[in-house]
């Protein structure tokens, strides 16, 4: 146990403070906030501080969640949840379309990673982790009114994850620390969080370092400036291309609430990143668009996304970028040599008319009421039973795990999934060319 000044014991959340008091000093003192204090932060810095940010407190988060130690549990309360207010802030700034920074997407992953094998190996490594965050919370108030002004922001204008109210922000903390107070650790496991912090300062600080200075290089226009858990495969530059890839995935979102339902908002982001790249696509060869698509195709497809999905996603990505920069409509209809070829597929397999009749045979099945609930769910069962007929991937059987898990629908909902995925297989024609020959 660790000792104070006179020989008296430090509690947990003392000794948190004493062993990482140097580097939040350094933190404090680094470049990065000295260009912040002096107004002079690129917004580049920032945006990605949020981006990064929202990576880690997404596997943080998760990691909580899902703990099963009691102690770590004792101390996790749902309240402390910052994801949603990065979310937020990086709403606000995404019609801005500022670029990404390399190292600084490289290194959130990193930290992710860190927290994935290290909170499986212990879970109170997560304590430490979630202190420095937590602790973050106090020093915002300092910062929110510095970040502000450097950038004229206002009210909580892209400022939600440091906005906090006096003094509900220090009796959140307070209670926080009473409950890490109450823990009952020996001197091992106080040693092993407090070791979690400091490693986990020390990769705030890296993170801090690529954020600023950066070289001109470290820019990028890559996936993660719109997604941050999306890879690092380029998006447009072009800030109207991006909206309208964000617009694309956000309608075929709504014409699909099976995307919602089943992927949620993660899912979300990744239409919208994935519609941004395939728009980079228009630049390209149609036989390289085909292939291109045809490959991120049957990528979703193996997560359960039916190719009638993708399909409709390009023809929305072509109506909203036509309209967004009409004199440009010939480049982007290049994408529907793309669309068309899914569709073509399909329709050797199956004809409208029978999707159709099958699809709505469906919907009477399971009745009105959840059919409304459930729109174009039979058409989706349909669409997987053709993806597998035509050896893009095994689909239906993705779909059906998920269509008739008791959990989450009624029997007779159940019975109708089965029936139908029997009837889309006796009608569906098998492939007339080798699998091989399409994907
Ligand atoms: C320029 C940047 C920063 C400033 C000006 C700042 C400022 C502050 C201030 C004023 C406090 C309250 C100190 C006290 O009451 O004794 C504080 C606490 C804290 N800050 Fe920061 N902070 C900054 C960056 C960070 C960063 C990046 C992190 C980690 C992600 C962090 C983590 C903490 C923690 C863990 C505490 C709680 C310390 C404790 O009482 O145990 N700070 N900060």
């Amino acid at each position: 146990m660790k000792t104070g000044l006179f020989g008296q014991e430090l509690t947990i959340a003392e000794q948190l403070k004493a062993a990482t008091f140097v580097a939040h000093a350094r933190i404090q003192t680094s470049p990065f906030s000295q260009a912040l204090v002096d107004c002079q932060l690129p917004l580049e810095s920032y945006v990605a501080q949020l981006r990064a940010l929202f990576v880690i407190h997404e596997e943080l988060e998760r990691a909580l969640d899902n703990c099963r130690d009691e102690r770590v549990a004792s101390v996790w309360r749902g309240d402390m949840r910052r994801l949603p207010r990065l979310q937020k802030d990086l709403e606000y700034f995404q019609p801005r379309m500022v670029a990404d920074l390399k190292e600084a997407a490289d290194a959130a992953q990193q930290v992710a990673g860190f927290i994935r094998t290290k909170s499986a190996e212990q879970p109170l490594n997560l304590l430490g982790y979630l202190y420095v965050l937590e602790g973050s919370t106090i020093g915002a108030v300092v910062l929110k009114p510095i970040f502000a002004r450097a950038f004229l922001l206002v009210g909580q204008e892209g400022l939600s994850y440091l906005h906090s109210e006096v003094p509900a922000v220090h009796v959140r903390w307070g209670q926080y620390q009473q409950r890490m107070n109450a823990l009952r650790l020996n001197k091992e496991e106080s040693a092993l969080v407090v070791h979690a912090a400091k490693e986990f300062f020390a990769y705030v600080e890296t993170l801090f370092q690529v954020l600023y200075p950066f070289k001109p290089e470290s820019r990028v226009f890559q996936a993660t400036s719109i997604n941050p858990d999306a890879g690092q495969y380029p998006v447009p530059k072009d800030p109207r291309e991006v909206e309208a890839a964000v617009k694309a995935g956000d309608i075929c979102w709504e014409r699909f609430p099976y995307l919602k339902q089943r992927y949620g908002e993660r899912g979300l982001r990744f239409t919208r990143s994935d519609a941004a790249w395939l728009t980079t696509l228009a630049g390209c060869d149609p036989s390289l668009i085909i292939g291109q698509v045809r490959w991120l195709n049957r990528v979703l497809a193996g997560r359960g996304m039916p190719s009638i999905v993708m399909q409709v996603q390009l023809e929305m990505l072509v109506d909203t970028l036509v309209d967004a920069i009409p004199e440009r409509r010939s480049q982007y209809e290049k994408l529907l040599l793309a669309s068309a070829d899914l569709l073509k597929l399909r329709r050797q397999h199956l004809s409208d008319e029978a999707l159709l009749t099958l699809s709505a045979s469906f919907d009477s099945a399971v009745g009105p009421e959840l059919a409304a609930k459930f729109p174009r769910m039979g058409e989706l069962i349909v669409c997987a039973v053709i993806d597998d007929q035509a050896g893009i991937e095994t689909v239906a059987e993705n779909v059906r795990q998920w269509m008739t898990d008791a959990a989450r629908f009624p029997s007779e909902w159940i019975r109708a999934v089965e029936s139908t995925l029997a009837q889309a297989r006796q009608q569906a024609h098998p492939a007339k060319s080798a699998p091989s020959e399409h994907v």
